[in-house]
């Protein structure tokens, strides 16, 4: 549901090269990719031309939390930098819960993506100067180097857009704006006495026609982004709810980690500003946080103060807020020379500027807000997921990376590594397979009617995103994930049976995705019973290294994949 006015014009569904496609009821595809962020586009444009594929997004193609990255990428791109050394930060951030190997995996593929990047035709900023590269390496927090290449404090904003252009290139990329996938097409097979689920493709909701397409696939990808939308307080924009997280739990798929909901220490407080993020690389470049009364206070929670990693920075702005009864602290970086400041972040410089606050000159009011997923889709190290020709990349999977809390600007990094992964599995499996086989049921509306009370999802959406921020949010507590638990219930009953009852719409779907992505978080919360990293309980407030290991919850339909190869 979109609580903000950023719909842009209606766009017809048209092919890549920009010819427009006639919308039927049933499409066949070799690659089905839901989502077109870093990760979804990534992928697309890497796919070999005889493949037939299609990229699917919900709104416009460029909306999602790509288009607002800030801050930028991180990569080992400097001489005196070292793989070991992002390495080291990565687990250090991630208290103890990164999968080593990953890390070093996703690490050592960074250098290489950055270059894709740049032969696609992203400007990163430069400096002669600075680094081996010649591009301007900012730093942000629980990075020991200057290693996140940037384009100003617009990086995804330039990276989305540049690949966006490239789309045409690709002569088989079929575009699908403006359709919400509905529910994931499974069905189980059996070879030689073994069961196993297979996924066939996809339901999708035309948002302008109200048709469903059935979209078949012989391999899906979910590239459908993190679930922020879940609490009341958000740095992401209305398309992230979560749906790749609770399609695949639906259809079968472990989740892992759910309860290391990031949330980022400084947006802008105003009520105007929808939690406009303040990039962390403000504090990179010498940004100060400061109380009411002028004084710093991050060197009394941690040496590294403003710089150290987000969970720390974020539960020491919540406490002191909640100490001193204040509604904001403030992030100080006038003392910067004001061209620097013009020349980094122009971006929210001018959003500052036209909100009434000049950072050059004066502090800016911030506050946390929830920013990151860190925990998502059970996935392996080609991306395959628990069911067979389902795939997950991008803020929607769990790979291990980011373990208890996510470094700064690993995130995009992780979406353009895992794509190039998927990649090479995609191609191999659709090597092994001859044809789709498989006819999927068109979706039946039979029994169903419009509905005559949209007054429930609307204020059932509301009362969730309160109850996530008031009782599954910086700060935890037994009994308010009990409570956040039994409202939850209670919502998930009404929603499902609204759901049985009532022609779908996109606000609905949303809603039923984050209810099962609310639900995922708190029992994962209730699970862990320590604090590490994002998840801090005042009942269990000590790390327990007895409980260094991810969180995993397995679905009631829930099969082995055997085709998922291992690691
Ligand atoms: P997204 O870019 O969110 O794209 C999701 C796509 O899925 C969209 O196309 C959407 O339409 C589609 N979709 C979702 N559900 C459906 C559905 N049901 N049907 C059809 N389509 C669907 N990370 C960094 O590494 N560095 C940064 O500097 C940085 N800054 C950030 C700043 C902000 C304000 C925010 C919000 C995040 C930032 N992050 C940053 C995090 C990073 O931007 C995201 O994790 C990353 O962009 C996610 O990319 P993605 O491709 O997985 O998903
Ligand atoms: C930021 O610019 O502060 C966001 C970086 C990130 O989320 O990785």
């Amino acid at each position: 549901m979109a609580d903000r006015q950023h719909q842009g014009p209606i766009m017809a569904t048209r092919t890549s090269r920009g010819n427009v496609m006639k919308t039927m009821n049933k499409l066949e595809f070799d690659v089905l990719i839901i989502g077109s962020g870093a990760a979804g586009l990534g992928l697309a444009l890497r796919l070999p031309g005889n493949v037939k594929a299609a990229l699917v997004a919900k709104r416009e193609l460029e909306e999602g939390n790509t288009l607002y990255a800030q801050g930028g990428i991180s990569a080992v791109l400097d001489g005196s930098d070292s793989v070991d050394s992002h390495v080291a930060d990565t687990l250090d951030a991630g208290a103890g819960l990164c999968d080593e190997e990953v890390v070093r995996m996703v690490v050592e593929h960074g250098p290489a993506n950055i270059r894709w990047l740049y032969d696609s035709g992203v400007e990163f900023t430069r400096t002669p100067a600075t680094g081996d590269s010649g591009y301007h390496l900012t730093r942000e927090g629980g990075h020991s180097h200057r290693r996140v290449v940037h384009a100003a404090d617009a990086t995804g904003q330039v990276l989305e857009n540049t690949l966006l252009r490239q789309l045409p290139t690709h002569p088989n990329v079929a575009v699908l704006e403006h359709h919400i996938a509905v529910d994931l097409i499974t069905a189980e097979h059996d070879e030689e006495g073994r069961v196993h689920r297979r996924c066939h493709g996809a339901y999708l909701l035309n948002r302008l026609s109200g048709d469903v397409v059935t979209a078949s696939a012989r391999c899906v990808v979910l590239a459908t982004g993190g679930a922020s939308k879940v609490y009341l307080y958000t740095s992401n924009p209305d398309v992230a709810t979560g749906d790749g997280i609770a399609m695949a739990w639906r259809a079968g798929c472990r989740v892992a980690n759910m309860e290391f909901i990031q949330f980022h220490p400084t947006c802008l407080f105003h009520p105007a500003a929808k939690s406009f993020l303040i990039s962390e690389a403000v504090r990179g470049e010498g940004g100060r946080l400061l109380l009411p009364d002028g004084t710093r206070f991050m060197e009394r929670f941690d040496s590294r103060a403003e710089l150290a990693p987000r969970d720390i920075v974020a539960r020491a702005i919540d406490h002191e807020m909640k100490r001193l009864g204040i509604d904001c602290v403030y992030l100080d970086v006038s003392h910067k020379p004001d061209a620097e400041i013009e020349r980094l972040f122009p971006t929210i410089h001018q959003r500052c500027l036209d909100l009434g606050f000049d950072m050059r000159h004066e502090p800016l009011p911030v506050v946390p807000a929830a920013h990151y997923t860190c925990g998502g889709i059970k996935t392996n190290r080609h991306a395959r997921t628990d069911v067979a020709g389902l795939y997950a990349i991008g803020e929607t999977a769990y790979t291990g990376l980011h373990g208890a809390n996510r470094m700064a600007s690993n995130s995009l990094l992780e979406c353009l590594v895992y794509s190039e992964l998927a990649l090479d599995d995609i191609v191999r499996e659709l090597g092994t397979q001859t044809q789709y086989g498989f006819s999927p049921e068109p979706w039946d509306e039979s029994r169903v009617t419009d509905s005559d009370e949209e007054v429930v999802v609307s204020h059932n959406w509301e009362e969730l995103r309160r109850f996530m921020w008031d009782y599954v949010g910086i700060v935890r507590s037994n009994k308010r994930l009990q409570r956040a638990r039994r409202r939850v219930n209670l919502l998930r009953h009404e929603i499902s049976e609204y759901y049985g009852n009532f022609r779908i719409s996109n606000d609905l779907l949303e809603l039923r995705n984050l209810v099962d992505v609310a639900d995922l978080i708190i029992q994962s919360a209730q699970r862990r019973r320590e604090s590490r990293g994002l998840h801090y309980t005042i009942d269990f407030p000590d790390r327990d290294d007895n409980q260094a290991s991810p969180t995993i919850l397995i679905p009631d339909s829930y099969v082995p994949n055997p085709s998922d190869g291992g690691r």
